[in-house]
C-alpha cells in the first residue's frame, strides 16, 4: 500500500552510528533539544529515531515494553517530548525473531507491535532483517506495512534488508525507503563487500538510479558526517553525494556536540535543497575518467545539480560539458557554486573546476 508519506527523502537523526546500544531517554531528549538549538530543525531535519536496544521484554499480553532502566518514563512520554519540540518520533524493530542486538523482534507480533507504536505516537519505523532465517523478505515487510496502515497513523516505513532480495524491485509497494547495502563504515573507502566505506556504497547506487521516486527512495544508509573517521573534505563529499542520490538525510553523529565544520555541512540549506528537490530524481554518474567523476540530477524547473568528484589523492581539474546534462553545448546557463555560496556567471559549453583530493565541487546549472 502507498501511505502517501515521504514525498521528499526523510530527514532526521538516528542513534546507531554514534551511540550503538547506548541509548536511553536522557540521550534521546538531549538529541531532540539539540536538533532545535543547533539549527538542524530549521535546516529541515525532522525525525528523531531510536535504533536498536530500546526494547525490554513483552508483557503478559505480549505487548512490547521499553527497557525500564533506560526509558523509565515510557515511550509515550518520550514521544510527547519529541512532538513538543515540533519533531517526529522514530523507532526500530526487526522482521525476524530478534533484532540484530538480540532484542525481541516483531515476527508474529506485527499487528500488536504496530498498534503499540501508534499508541506511543511513533511516526517512523526502521525495520531490520536479523534472525529472519528463511522468511521471504517481500512478504515479511508487507505484513508490517499492512499492520502500520491498519493503525490509521501516518508512519514512514524504512525497510532495512541490506539489499539482499533487491528491495528496489518491490520496496515501493511496501515502504518508503529501502537500504541498498550492508552497513556503512565511517571511512572514505572500505573493503568492498566486507566493510563498506562511503565510496563502496556510492558505487552500488549508480545502477539503482531508476528506482527512486517521490514516496520511495533508495537508502544508501545513514550519514557518518561528524563521527571522526573521515576528513572535513571527505565529509563534505559524503554529504554532497547523498544529496545528489536523493538519499534520506539521517544524521548519525552527536548533534549536541558538533564542531563548526560538521554543523556547516549538515545544515547547508542549498545542498539540502538539492536532496529535497520536488522532482525526486536521483543523480546519474554521467562521466568517469579514472578517479574523476561527474554526477548530475535534473531539478524541478529544468536546471541540474552537478557534483564533480575527485576520488584520487591529488588535486585535479574536472569538467562537465552541457551535453552530459542533456543540454545543447551552445545554451547559455547560469552557474552557482553551492559550497562557496557564489554565483559564477553565465557560461556556454561547460564548466571546469580544480577539485581537491577526495573533494567535490557542487554546482547548479540553469539555462
Ligand atoms: C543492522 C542495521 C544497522 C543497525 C543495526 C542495529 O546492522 O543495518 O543500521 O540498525 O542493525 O543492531
Amino acid at each position: 500500500p502507498d501511505n502517501g508519506l515521504a514525498r521528499t527523502p526523510p530527514m532526521g537523526w538516528n542513534s546507531w552510528n554514534k551511540f550503538g546500544c547506548n541509548v536511553d531517554e536522557t540521550l534521546i531528549k538531549r538529541m531532540a533539544d539539540a536538533m532545535v538549538s543547533s539549527g538542524m530543525k530549521d535546516a529541515g531535519y525532522e525525525y528523531v529515531v531510536i535504533d536498536d536496544c530500546w526494547h525490554g521484554a513483552r508483557d503478559e499480553r505480549g505487548d512490547i515494553q521499553p527497557d525500564a532502566k533506560r526509558f523509565p518514563s515510557g515511550m509515550k512520554a518520550l514521544g510527547d517530548y519529541i512532538h513538543s519540540k515540533g519533531l517526529k518520533f522514530g523507532i526500530y524493530s526487526d522482521a525476524g525473531l530478534k533484532t540484530c542486538a538480540g532484542r525481541p523482534g516483531s515476527r508474529g507480533f506485527e499487528y500488536q507491535d504496530a498498534r503499540q507504536y501508534a499508541a506511543w505516537g511513533v511516526d517512523y519505523l526502521k525495520y531490520d532483517w536479523c534472525m529472519a532465517g528463511t522468511q521471504d523478505a517481500p512478504s515479511s515487510y508487507y505484513i508490517m506495512s499492512a499492520a502500520l496502515q491498519a493503525t490509521g497513523r501516518d508512519i514512514v516505513f524504512s525497510i532495512c534488508e541490506w539489499g539482499h532480495s533487491k528491495p528496489w524491485l518491490w520496496g515501493a509497494s511496501v515502504g518508503n525507503l529501502w537500504r541498498t547495502t550492508g552497513d556503512i563504515y565511517d571511512a572514505w573507502e572500505g573493503v568492498k563487500d566486507y566493510s563498506l566505506g562511503m565510496l563502496n556504497i556510492l558505487d552500488k547506487q549508480a545502477e539503482l538510479q531508476p528506482f527512486a521516486k517521490p514516496g520511495h527512495w533508495n537508502d544508501p544508509d545513514m550519514l557518518e558526517v561528524g563521527n571522526g573517521g573521515m576528513t572535513t573534505e571527505e565529509y563534505r563529499s559524503h554529504f554532497s553525494l547523498w544529496a545528489m542520490l536523493a538519499a534520506p538525510l539521517i544524521a548519525g553523529n552527536d548533534i549536541g556536540h558538533m564542531d563548526a565544520d560538521t554543523k556547516a555541512i549538515l545544515t547547508n540549506k542549498e545542498v539540502v535543497a538539492i536532496d529535497q528537490d520536488a522532482l525526486g530524481v536521483q543523480a546519474r554518474r554521467v562521466s568517469k575518467q579514472g578517479d574523476l567523476e561527474v554526477w548530475a540530477r535534473p531539478l524541478k524547473g529544468g536546471g541540474r545539480a552537478v557534483v564533480l568528484l575527485n576520488r584520487g589523492k591529488t588535486a585535479a581539474p574536472i569538467r562537465v560539458d552541457w551535453t552530459m546534462l542533456d543540454y545543447p553545448a551552445t545554451v547559455p546557463a547560469k552557474l552557482r557554486d553551492l559550497w562557496a555560496a557564489k554565483d559564477l556567471g553565465v557560461r556556454k559549453g561547460g564548466y571546469s573546476a580544480h577539485v581537491a583530493p577526495h573533494g567535490v565541487v557542487m554546482v547548479t546549472v540553469t539555462p
